[in-house]
């Protein structure tokens, strides 16, 4: 009732929003403040604001945030007091979340395959809009809803993810032969309706937008069934070591032209940003448990928030903290780290560059991570981090931190 009532009267304060959550003045406090046997999450609330400004200023339809990067309450109420009244939602766990938190979201279930048990209870929690991408899911919405006609149905397609660093065309999504039909079926059911892609996470080229929305356009070529709604999906990129996109706006004006070319000028236009909604607003903090040479055997790892440095082997501007206070080395050397659970996959091969002297005790600063870090931890071996703490807008400038210029040539002993 708390919330309601602060909803209502537009209370979205800053202690609102980072409610129990500890505060630090600077990176290096919170490391040595929070003393933590395991890794420590960073929160930089500002980044979150900025983000959201960009795309609720920059794109001209509705920017639904993707739950799936980060559901800790506080990204979900930062960007809810920044302006987010959309939330993207793939499950029944992250309607229960953001409808408990968020009682005023405009909730979309896009995840096209859904249980029965979790498309009932979206549409008990006032979820009125779903994809889908096949016949059977279709049957599945109309009997879990009892055949309601007040829902938004969005057919996902496949489209290519070639421009994307991380591909999510190999498990969802009709062919453009298949979505005639699924349109017309759809059309019958449903109040208004749509399509969806994705184009991949960290999609690097604006033009992959346009390639996917005239491949939209030519399937409808003939195909007798007019939409109401077009959701481009997620995949804007953020710029990481090694992966520079260019800048967000390119690709909103990208998407702009194309949709007015495509002839989906006067369409409701949705977006699912998750990565560029809040990787910059957040950090790791991992402590080297061990050094063997060039290996540095950490508190977290693929298993935990580092799973995007293992599995697709990428690169983050990384900062380092020094358990005894010694300035460290000017000298750098590429290193391989390993997470600390059991499993010999639980590990990044890099090479990651940092001073040549690290060493038991320090810690490494892994930022950008506020996107698919916190959510990815799994419990497995027991290594897993609650602790998220607030870093205050002065403190990003690293102050009591070494952060590691990018060399390009590893220091050889
Ligand atoms: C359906 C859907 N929408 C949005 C997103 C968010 O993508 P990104 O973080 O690349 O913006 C994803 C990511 O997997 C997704 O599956």
């Amino acid at each position: 009732m708390k919330v309601l009532e602060a909803l209502r009267e537009g209370e979205f304060t800053r202690s609102w929003a980072l409610d129990g959550l500890e505060f630090y003045n600077c990176t290096a406090s919170a490391i040595e403040g929070e003393d933590c046997n395991d890794a420590v999450h960073l929160l930089y609330p500002d980044k979150v604001e900025e983000a959201a400004h960009e795309f609720l200023a920059g794109f001209r339809g509705a920017s639904l945030y993707a739950v799936k990067a980060n559901p800790h309450p506080a990204i979900l109420k930062l960007l809810w007091r920044a302006g987010v009244r959309h939330f993207d939602v793939a499950s029944l766990r992250e309607v229960e979340l953001v409808s408990d938190l968020l009682p005023g979201a405009q909730l979309y279930f896009m995840h096209p395959v859904k249980s029965r048990q979790a498309i009932r209870f979206a549409y008990a929690r006032g979820v009125r809009a779903f994809a889908y991408d096949s016949m059977d899911e279709l049957n599945k919405i109309a009997e879990e809803t009892g055949g309601a006609s007040d829902i938004s149905l969005f057919l996902r397609l496949q489209v290519g993810s070639k421009d994307a660093a991380y591909a999510l065309g190999g498990k969802f999504g009709a062919t453009l032969m298949e979505a005639p039909l699924l349109l017309g079926r759809a059309r019958r059911m449903a109040q208004k309706i749509g399509v969806c892609f994705h184009v991949g996470s960290q999609c690097m080229r604006p033009s992959a937008y346009r390639e996917a929305l005239g491949k939209v356009s030519a399937m409808l070529q003939g195909c007798g069934v007019s939409l109401d709604i077009i959701d481009v999906g997620g995949g804007f990129p953020i710029p990481y070591p090694g992966m520079e996109p260019p800048a967000m706006q390119a690709y909103f004006d990208e998407i702009h032209a194309a949709l007015d070319d495509e002839g989906f000028a006067d369409l409701e236009t949705l977006c699912e940003p998750g990565r560029a909604l809040v990787a910059k607003a957040g950090a790791v903090a991992v402590r080297v448990e061990m050094r063997r040479g060039k290996d540095l055997y950490l508190n977290d790892g693929t298993y935990g928030a580092l799973f995007d440095a293992g599995v697709p082997s990428w690169q983050f501007p990384m900062a380092l903290h020094t358990g005894d206070g010694r300035k460290p080395a000017l000298r750098q050397t590429g290193f391989r780290f390993f997470g600390p659970t059991c499993d010999s996959c639980d590990k990044m091969e890099g090479p990651f560059f940092l001073p040549d002297d690290v060493e038991e005790g320090d810690w490494i600063v892994v930022q950008h991570l506020g996107a698919y870090g916190f959510t990815m931890q799994t419990q497995f071996n027991g290594f897993y981090s609650e602790t998220m703490v607030v870093i205050e807008p002065e403190a990003t400038q690293v102050h009591g931190l070494f952060s590691v210029p990018r060399i390009e040539a590893v220091a050889e002993d």
